[in-house]
């Protein structure tokens, strides 16, 4: 069996329902329910008989040490983290305790844990850790897009305590000889994505006759790949990645932020038209992100020629089904987007307007 940490938040919860749709092998899937986690999104797989929700922290070493011992697992793929770049501005300190002490506290138990192993436990045994492109910092228009051997230049609070995890997990390797994968992906869109993010708050404040926000001038460049071949990727590299290794992950998809919002109200007009005028008219240019990140562009190159992955989606194909699916599954939308959200979206967006 596996184990996967932060399999209720977005990314985690599409890897669970893909795995076991896909597979028989069992899943063990340990979340805190920060604001992020939501078991809803899980709810199709509550029941089924190869999946086991465990409800903590990556922390707690001692929870960390019981479920290795009980579940024995051949691999831990580690998606937990605080993830959003703005709430990391308003309060870096979550970010260092999860993505920093708490990748630090699973290290150590993994480590603990495969050394208890048989020499062809061990051997077979793999910890692939879930990071982001974020972590390489920014491009000028004419760069490169970013290959594995990028420095590590992070800006934001967020990019740096995943940096600083990337650190641990490669010094876990080197001094340790854990056998751990690392994954840097880019920018991720689909279903169960929290409307805190630019596609669904776009897909949320449009249906809900809100503003649609666009921070500075909008000509930020994100790199955009569907949350389904983020999860196949990451299924690549654990099947026949190399031990140690980085594998960059991305959809050759860059668009600017106002390109991203104008494809969203163009799928929108034409599945839910509005009785005059266009979603874009709720276009709205706020105060920018401090510390804005201009571009960020992956060179997946590496995961196509060693593993032959590539995306499934197209941007065109990805955000038809995305918006699709937020269409279909309000109920979802509404459940995440009372009490707390409300809270933040007065807190983030009142100082933007300002
Ligand atoms: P998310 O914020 O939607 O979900 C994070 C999940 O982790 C939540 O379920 C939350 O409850 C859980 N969690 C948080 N702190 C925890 C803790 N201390 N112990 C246990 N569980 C905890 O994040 P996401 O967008 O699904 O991202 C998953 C991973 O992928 C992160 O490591 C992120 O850095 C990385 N990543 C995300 C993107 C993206 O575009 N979203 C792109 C590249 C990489
Ligand atoms: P986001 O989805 O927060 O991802 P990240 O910051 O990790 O790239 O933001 C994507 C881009 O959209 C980023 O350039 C910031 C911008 N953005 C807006 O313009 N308005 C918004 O309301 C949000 C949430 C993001």
């Amino acid at each position: 069996m596996i184990l996967v940490t932060g399999g209720a938040g977005f990314i985690g919860a599409n890897f669970v329902l893909n795995w076991l749709a896909q597979c028989d092998e069992p899943l063990v899937n340990l979340d805190s329910l920060t604001y992020a986690g939501n078991l809803q999104s899980l709810q199709s797989v509550a029941k089924n008989s190869n999946y086991h929700f465990v409800q903590g922290d990556i922390g707690d070493k001692v929870l960390l040490e019981a479920l290795l011992q009980q579940h024995q697992p051949r691999a831990v793929v580690h998606f937990a983290a605080e993830s959003h770049v703005d709430r990391s501005i308003h309060g870096p300190a979550d970010f260092v305790q999860t993505n920093i002490v708490g990748t630090f506290h699973l290290l150590e138990a993994v480590r603990h844990y495969w050394g208890g192993l048989s020499a062809h436990q061990a051997g077979a045994f793999r910890m692939l850790h879930v990071s982001t492109d974020e972590v390489y910092g920014s491009l000028k228009d004419a760069d490169a897009p970013f290959t594995e051997q990028h420095a590590f230049q992070p800006n934001s609070p967020y990019s740096a305590s995943k940096a600083a995890s990337d650190h641990l997990v490669r010094a876990w390797h080197h001094t340790y000889g854990l056998p751990v994968l690392t994954t840097n992906c880019s920018n991720n869109y689909g279903p169960y994505h929290f409307p805190e993010k630019l596609i669904p708050l776009v897909i949320h404040n449009a249906l809900a006759g809100k503003t649609l926000p666009i921070y500075g001038d909008g000509q930020q460049v994100r790199d955009w790949l569907y949350v389904s071949d983020h999860c196949s990727a990451i299924c690549a590299v654990l099947q026949a990645g190399r031990l140690g290794e980085t594998y960059n992950v991305g959809g050759w998809n860059e668009k600017t932020n106002l390109e991203v919002v104008h494809a969203i109200c163009a799928h929108l007009d034409l599945a839910r038209p509005l009785p005059n005028g266009s979603y874009a008219d709720q276009i709205s240019f706020v105060t920018d992100r401090p510390g804005h990140d201009r571009r960020y562009a992956i060179d997946a190159s590496k995961l196509a020629n060693e593993l032959g992955w590539k995306p499934a989606e197209t941007f065109e194909t990805g955000i038809a089904k995305t918006i699709d699916w937020y269409l279909n599954n309000q109920d979802w939308v509404l459940n995440v987007t009372s009490g707390a959200y409300r809270d933040w979206v007065s807190q983030q967006y009142v100082t933007a307007q300002a």
